[in-house]
């Protein structure tokens, strides 16, 4: 949970993942969205600001009422037992510093769900119809024309879902309709205005081809399934999944709360979000479907809509479905979640697609971080508790090799925090990766071995061991929201907590100053930040 008095008067930095289904346990595309929202509010958090962090799962709809029917057993009793030992869990196994987590059969959620769709209703843009066309199950999407692709292998001839590979359902059904169209002039105007509100580039382009082509009405309810929430008007129907889940990222920090609640306090200091964090086959829900609703009920926009790319394997979105899914703790049981984190921020640009590989992650593992990193830290602690008893000794005259350290550390951390703002992690890492490098090229140029048999370069070997004990310390608070267990690790070894406090309380915009970590700090070597690997590597 996060530091500070989380109802002070700030507005939070407000963050949210998609909430999942849970029609199945998790698997690592999952993880993905959860761990870059982790690392950016843990960023930001690093930064000094308030922030508020949330994720959660979808529970409704037809998927989820499917599964637990194939599992025998209730919905309510499939989703509390998927929940309690899946999608809970796997926020520890990834290292997630969320502040909130939301189902969508609380109550909190149900209760203000229905009090929107009154508030829509109220202001006009909710009417009775029927509806008749396509729907897939596995997207929970009413599909348009245009949405549909021909069909290969056993549905040859027949139109699919692109992302499921199925022809979609034949419904027919009497709903309620939300008055989409009614916003079609309105999201452009504002997406011209605030470019910056749907990344990357791609993703923006698609949104407004999507609304220069013109929006339909949407049924915001269905009556044939009954596993959702029931309209407080019509309790035969349940407000469609999409139009039930959307609306946890403004439930669940309060939104419809009594006023003057504390609940309503939250909603006006962490509303609108900042960013949605989204996989881009969720786009068209996120940045068109979401803001439409928001301004029928006349609340504002959130700031950011981003949409990530997907993990895939042979080529296709990795999924359960296909049977393609990886389980998160599959690969942190080998590689720890510091690894894991690291790895798929750093080697998948974000918001492109990327695949996974146990040999490229190994490789990089060995390669950057027990090599790179930690073979660093390793020799800094060994070296002062080696030559300087433990003791950090004070540094002589920084020569042409120490500048360049310290002004690529200063240059480092900037650079860092803006890739960050454009939420360009691999970019982000890859500045403090350089920084690493640098100074390990550096301990092989000077040699400090050679300077401790030289009593006359006492100095010289001072100056050496600061120089890399000081960067490693600004390295920590770069790396932190990324690999917070090693940093953590890291920190104590460095003596750095009761030198300089704890490390969440350091700050970025100060950690590339140099000369912060004070002589005598006692340095000790600890465990191997990053273990070399067993040999083995685990089937998947
Ligand atoms: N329940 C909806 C979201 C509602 S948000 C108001 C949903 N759930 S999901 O479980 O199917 O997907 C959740 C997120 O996981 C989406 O952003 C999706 O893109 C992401 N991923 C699912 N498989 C993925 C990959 N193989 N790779 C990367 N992300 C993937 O949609």
């Amino acid at each position: 949970m996060a530091e500070g008095d989380p109802l002070s008067n700030e507005k939070a930095y407000y963050v949210t993942t998609p909430i999942y289904y849970v029609n199945d346990a998790p698997h690592i595309g999952h993880a993905y969205t959860t761990t870059a929202g982790d690392v950016l509010t843990r960023w930001h958090r690093q930064r000094g600001e308030k922030v508020w962090y949330l994720t959660g799962v979808d529970e409704h709809g037809t998927k989820v009422q499917r599964a637990a029917e194939a599992g025998g057993v209730t919905p309510q009793q499939w989703v509390d037992r998927l929940v309690t030992e899946s999608w809970l869990p796997v926020l520890e196994t990834v290292d997630a510093a969320n502040d909130d987590f939301i189902r969508t059969t609380e109550d909190r959620h149900v209760q203000r769900v229905q009090r929107f769709w009154e508030q829509v209703r109220e202001n006009g843009y909710v009417y009775s119809a029927p509806y008749e066309g396509p729907y897939c199950v596995g997207c929970e999407e009413f599909k348009l024309p245009g949405d549909l692709v021909e069909g290969t292998g056993e549905f040859e001839g027949q139109l699919v879902c692109p992302v499921h590979g199925k022809p979609a359902e034949e419904l027919r059904e009497e709903n309620w309709f939300f008055q989409l169209s009614a916003f079609t002039d309105r999201l452009i105007e504002h997406y011209e205005a605030h470019p910056e509100a749907v990344r990357p580039q791609s993703a923006y382009n698609e949104v407004m081809a999507f609304l220069r082509g013109g929006l339909v009405d949407i049924s915001m309810s269905r009556s044939s399934v009954d596993w959702g929430i029931p309209l407080s008007w019509d309790p035969e129907q349940v407000v469609y999944v999409w139009f039930d889940a959307l609306l946890n990222y403004a439930t669940a920090t309060g939104y419809g709360s009594e006023p003057g609640s504390a609940d309503a306090e939250r909603y006006a200091t962490t509303w609108p979000a900042d960013v949605h964090l989204v996989g881009k086959d969720i786009l068209r829900f996120h940045a068109v479907y979401w803001p439409a609703m928001l301004m029928a009920a006349g609340e504002p926009l959130p700031g950011q809509v981003f949409a990530h790319g997907w993990l895939l394997v042979g080529g296709e979105k990795m999924s359960k479905s296909k049977l393609t899914g990886i389980a998160p703790e599959q690969i942190i049981d080998h590689f720890g979640s510091d690894a894991f984190r690291y790895y798929f921020m750093r080697a998948i640009s974000f918001g492109q697609d990327g695949s996974f590989s146990w040999e490229d992650m190994s490789a990089r593992y060995t390669a950057e971080l027990a090599n790179g990193l930690g073979n660093l830290a390793s020799r800094a602690t060994a070296m002062v508790g080696k030559y300087r008893a433990g003791a950090l000794p004070e540094p002589g005259p920084l020569g042409e090799q120490e500048m360049a350290v310290v002004e690529r550390l200063a240059a480092a951390i900037p650079a860092a925090d803006s890739a960050v703002t454009e939420l360009d992690f691999a970019t982000a890492i890859g500045e403090v990766r350089a920084v690493v490098e640098l100074v390990n090229q550096y301990v092989t140029e000077v040699e400090p071995w050679v300077l401790a048999k030289d009593e006359s370069s006492a100095q010289r070997l001072d100056t050496v061991l600061y120089t890399m004990c000081e960067a490693l310390r600004a390295i920590a608070v770069a790396y932190n929201p990324v690999m917070p267990k090693a940093m953590a690790s890291l920190w104590e070894q460095l003596g750095a907590e009761s030198a300089l406090g704890s490390l969440t309380a350091q700050r970025l915009g100060d950690a590339g100053r140099w000369g912060q970590l004070p002589a005598g700090a006692v340095i000790t070597k600890g465990a191997a930040l990053f273990p070399r690997l067993p040999d083995e590597s685990p089937e998947i």
